[in-house]
């Protein structure tokens, strides 16, 4: 086999190693029309992306945006009519609106792939024994590596504090400084072990691993700057669907669409509204939708799924009707 064919070959196999989450749901409440124009803000190996191009029939006009050097070589081969583009989503975002863009759907399917998880080499795993990586984008400066080895305790304690829930944070943080310098997944992995809470049905690293890799990406603030810019890129009536892995990206989502389906947003004890504030918004989801048990069984990462969707209020429409 020559080494395009290779490279060609381990992409397309590589294509079948994530499995769309809430597959069905996303297909429901987008429900795409023919010609319509789609915005994957995480479009990783374009599993969401075929599905909803295949009923938009119009890859031309979609925009699929991923960090991950590797998801963007898979979706170029795999959509080669899409603008593909690398860069992070908030990046993204931003240029659109400066090129004056429009989207009818929009997805952000947030976290990390199945590839990026399962790949030692990519270090966000303790399962495999690996570098302290964790980035998605493979050129960005900050590693695992300086986060664990060069920050002081203090701001470690911060991020297992604030980013991983952890507890038992200062112990945590206290133990890493203490056993530097640390080199790999299971080396750190080890150390967390010994210090941090240890609840019954997690591996006791789990919440120190979330962390750093919310930290390393810069996961909250990039979603919290981005959600707006997303809303401003939808035309009137069009619709964005986000789909989060835990609690402190999902309460990014719910606290900005609660702010923006609400015509007034004074504080609760206000006797006269005083705001103006003039909703955005309409909520297609009250609760957040979660995988069923069979979606579960299949596929175990749509455990921690919470999908939340709005359509973007159009304001001639209201008035007529
Ligand atoms: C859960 S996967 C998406 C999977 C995709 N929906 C599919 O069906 O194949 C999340 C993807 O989002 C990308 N990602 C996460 N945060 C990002 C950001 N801030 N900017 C751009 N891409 C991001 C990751 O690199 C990863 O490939």
């Amino acid at each position: 086999m020559r080494v395009i064919e290779y490279v060609t070959y381990i992409m397309i196999s590589m294509t079948n190693l994530h499995t769309p989450v809430l597959l069905n749901q996303v297909l429901e409440i987008l429900d795409p029309q023919v010609g319509q124009k789609y915005l994957d803000a995480t479009a990783g190996l374009g599993g969401h992306a075929q599905a909803i191009l295949e009923r938009t029939q119009s890859p031309q006009e979609a925009v699929l945006v991923d960090q991950d050097a590797t998801a963007i070589a898979v979706l170029e081969e795999k959509f080669p009519q899409a603008t593909v583009v690398q860069t992070d989503f908030a990046s993204a975002a931003q240029s659109l609106l400066d090129e004056g863009r429009q989207f009818d759907l929009i997805l952000m399917d947030l976290g990390v792939s199945s590839p990026q998880l399962d790949r030692a080499e990519r270090g966000f795993s303790f399962r495999y024994e690996g570098p302290l990586d964790m980035r998605m984008d493979q050129t960005a400066e900050l590693s695992a590596d300086q986060v664990v080895n060069t920050y002081t305790q203090v701001e470690l304690e911060r991020i297992l504090y604030e980013f991983g829930e952890e507890p038992r944070a200062r112990a945590v943080a206290a133990a890493i400084v203490a056993a530097r310098p640390l080199r790999t997944t299971q080396e750190l992995a080890a150390v967390v072990r010994r210090a941090a809470f240890r609840p019954k049905e997690i591996d006791a690293a789990t919440k120190t691993f979330q962390a750093i890799r919310l930290a390393v990406n810069n996961e909250l603030d990039t979603l919290a700057q981005t959600v707006p810019l997303m809303v401003e890129l939808l035309v009137p009536g069009g619709k964005l669907v986000i789909i989060s892995f835990h609690s402190l990206e999902d309460r990014i989502v719910k606290l900005y669409f609660d702010r923006e389906t609400k015509s007034c947003i004074c504080p609760p004890k206000q006797p006269i509204c005083t705001c103006e504030h003039q909703p955005t918004l309409e909520k297609i989801t009250r609760k957040p939708l979660v995988a069923d048990a069979s979606e579960i069984a299949f596929n175990p990462r749509a455990r921690s799924a919470k999908l939340r969707a709005v359509e973007k209020i159009n304001k001639n429409k209201r008035r007529d009707s």
